[in-house]
């Protein structure tokens, strides 16, 4: 298996992680995830676009150009001949000086490019039936904002999704609803959106920005504004959105049903959408 490494595409045996470097010893670095379809990398320009601006956010200076980036990332999933699944690729504040708190100079230590595919099918089961979740305090920090690589609140929550043996958290902080802890969360209530603003309290997901201009397309009304967790009591519906999961109905919530414990009919008519956005990119996926 070819990898992304140092901005140059090899043999994964190759990779030689430096001891200080700066990802792995601080996490001080910015990822992207990019889901591929038929070989083609979907929403590319967005992901690269939040790459970009993540790297200005926490002020590391990028040797390298979004077209590199961009022809990096096709030649690997080509010469791994990926047709269905993702490409994870990170860039780590660089290596090569001890551990320093100081951001370093790019004559000091130049950040780390490197990325892999992983074959990865569309999860058609969950996306159709539904899935739980259950509602936990949000304990990240306070620039949720950057994609940043430092992923333990994210982890720490994730795993209480497991122990409640459901898909995802929904988190609140102080009572208002966030996001989970690898996807962004919409709630229908008289047929119209609740979706958490993108400020930094939140990632600002592609699959929540895609799947907001569908349904502004389709006329849904949209409210992108803080509200209560309590929504969740009086919600018809529930669905949360990422790279992976694409849209993807919640229909238990603290193991009460949402609406009539199916998935709605405005979740199905944005996943029908998201697909037809995925098929205007990709070619046929279904
Ligand atoms: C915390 C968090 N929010 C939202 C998302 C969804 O982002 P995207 O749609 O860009 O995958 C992710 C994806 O990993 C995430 O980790």
């Amino acid at each position: 298996m070819k990898v992304i490494w140092k901005s140059k595409i090899v043999e994964e045996e190759q990779v030689k992680v430096d001891f200080h470097d700066r990802g792995y010893q601080f996490g001080d670095g910015i990822y992207e995830v990019i889901r591929v379809h038929n070989g083609k990398l979907f929403t590319m320009k967005e992901h690269l676009d939040r790459l970009f601006n993540g790297a200005r956010k926490i002020e590391m200076e990028l040797p390298f150009t979004r077209v590199a980036v961009e022809e990096l990332l096709i030649e690997l999933v080509s010469v791994n001949r990926l047709d269905t699944g993702y490409v994870y690729f990170q860039v780590s504040r660089g290596d090569g000086i001890a551990r320093n708190h100081f951001f370093p100079t790019l004559a000091e230590s130049t950040p780390v490019l490197s990325g892999f595919t992983v074959v990865m099918g569309r999860q058609i089961e969950k996306i159709t039936s539904g899935v739980g979740a259950v509602i936990i305090p949000d304990m990240r920090w306070l620039r949720c904002d950057v994609k940043s690589i430092s992923l333990l609140g994210n982890v720490l929550a994730k795993n209480e999704a497991k122990k409640a043996n459901v898909q995802e958290v929904i988190q609140h902080r102080d009572g208002i609803l966030t996001e989970g802890s690898t996807s962004n969360i919409i709630v229908v209530k008289d047929g119209s959106l609740w979706s958490h603003p993108d400020d930094n309290y939140i990632l600002a997901g592609i699959t929540k920005i895609v799947a907001l201009t569908e349904a502004r397309k389709l006329g849904i009304p949209i409210n992108e504004c803080t509200f209560d967790i309590a929504i969740l009591n009086t919600a018809d519906e529930v669905f949360l959105l990422s790279t992976t999961a694409e849209i993807m109905p919640i229909i238990e919530i603290d193991g009460k049903k949402i609406g009539a414990g199916i998935p709605g009919p405005i979740t199905k008519k944005l996943q029908k959408a998201y697909i037809a956005a995925i098929e205007n990119e990709c070619g046929k996926i279904l």
